[in-house]
């Protein structure tokens, strides 16, 4: 790919996508990026600030759903780059609510393949790119003795999100197959990093063991995931988009596993070495088992030697280091957490989710 012309990227307000937005401003000095965003629940303006130059960010707000608002972006920036982020994104959302993930998910990318489909196909086809970041949980979860996913695996997502991703990763390769758009799939692991909306397990974990409050860790706690940075993912993309082979999918790691416990106890001791003198040290004393999710993965595990072989790409933190520079980060923006706390949606979903979760200590 070249930057001569700005990449579109699709919920660059949310997390991963503001995080690379931020990663490939810092690291090319020639790309441009619009940005379209609704700005839902967990997408905000506030992650788009001190980006490194802000004249090569133009913000759109709109919704992908929109053909003729992405028509218009395509052709009026010339867009040959299309990077697609925007997504319902949490598991126990889904569970409480799954139309929204179908409607974001499956329709908002059929919406979305169709606009690039008449706008880039008549004109110059081998030049453009629609990337789509998908997630690890497609293939649903892998027994403790089974060997990582492969690219070639079937797909067998357990939750309404996994399914409406799996069902957004269908619809890219047959757009692929039967059109011919240039595709690429990306199916990556957790995430964790800076601007990570705290309903997710680590920045939720922080905010609470903050605040002294509980640390709900679902069922046994002994689920493994495996963790990547979110800068990780980043460099995994760039290196996707410059190099990686329209039609094919690449799966991304952290080759980070651990079980959600070892997390969280980690997350702990990086805490007590931070803040020692915390009321709340050692912060593993917070810990509470609750009940559990309904269907929940017990392991995933991603095999990368495709992307690490094909286009020689490999993370560059290790969980621990990660984890640190993380806590650092929300510890420097406290402002940022506090913000989000003190919203009264984001408490309600405090209230929905766990308040029916008893302590199972
Ligand atoms: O695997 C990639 C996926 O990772 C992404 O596709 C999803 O968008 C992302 O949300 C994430 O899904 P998970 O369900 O794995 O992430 P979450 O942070 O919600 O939970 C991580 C693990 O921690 C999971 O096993 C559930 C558990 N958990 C989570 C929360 C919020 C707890 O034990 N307690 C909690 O309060």
């Amino acid at each position: 790919m070249n930057f001569e012309n700005p990449i579109l990227v699709t919920g660059g307000a949310g997390f991963i996508g503001s995080n690379f937005i931020h990663y490939i401003l810092r690291l090319q000095p020639e790309a441009r990026i619009v940005n379209l965003d609704r700005l839902s629940y967990s997408g905000s303006l506030e992650n788009l600030k001190d980006l490194p130059d802000p004249s090569r960010h133009t913000f759109v707000h709109g919704d992908i759903g929109d053909e003729t608002l992405v028509e218009d972006l395509l052709r009026r920036h010339h867009i040959e780059t299309l990077v697609h982020f925007a997504a319902e994104t949490h598991v126990d959302r889904s569970i409480a609510s799954p139309e929204a993930f179908i409607e974001a998910n499956v329709v908002g990318t059929f919406r979305l393949l169709e606009a690039c489909r008449r706008t880039w196909l008549p004109l110059a086809p081998e030049r453009v790119r629609f990337h789509h970041v998908s997630t690890d949980e497609v293939y649903g979860d892998i027994g403790p003795e089974e060997p990582a996913s492969t690219e070639r695996d079937p797909y067998r997502p357990n939750s309404p999100y996994a399914a409406s991703k799996a069902g957004a990763d269908h619809l890219v390769r047959a757009y692929a197959r039967t059109y011919g758009l240039p595709v690429t799939i990306s199916n990556c692991s957790n995430n964790y990093g800076p601007r990570q909306f705290p309903e997710k397990l680590v920045p939720l974990m922080i905010l609470n063991a903050l605040e002294g409050s509980p640390l709900p860790i679902y069922g046994d706690g002994r689920q493994i995931r495996d963790w990547v940075l979110v800068d990780d993912h980043s460099s995994a993309l760039i290196r996707i988009l410059e190099r990686g082979r329209p039609g094919e999918t690449y799966h991304v790691g952290g080759g980070n596993q651990a079980t959600n416990i070892e997390l969280v106890r980690l997350l702990c001791a990086i805490l007590d070495g931070v803040r020692p003198d915390s009321v709340h040290a050692p912060h593993s004393r917070l810990i509470t088992h609750v009940a559990d999710r309904p269907g929940h993965d017990r392991r995933y595990a991603m095999d990368t030697t495709k992307i690490r072989s094909e286009l020689g790409w490999q993370p560059a933190h290790g969980l621990e280091h990660g984890l640190r520079e993380t806590v650092r980060w929300y510890l420097d923006h406290t402002d940022w957490l506090g913000a989000i706390r003190d919203r009264p949606a984001y408490r309600e979903w405090l209230k929905q989710n766990y308040a029916a979760r008893q302590d199972l200590r």
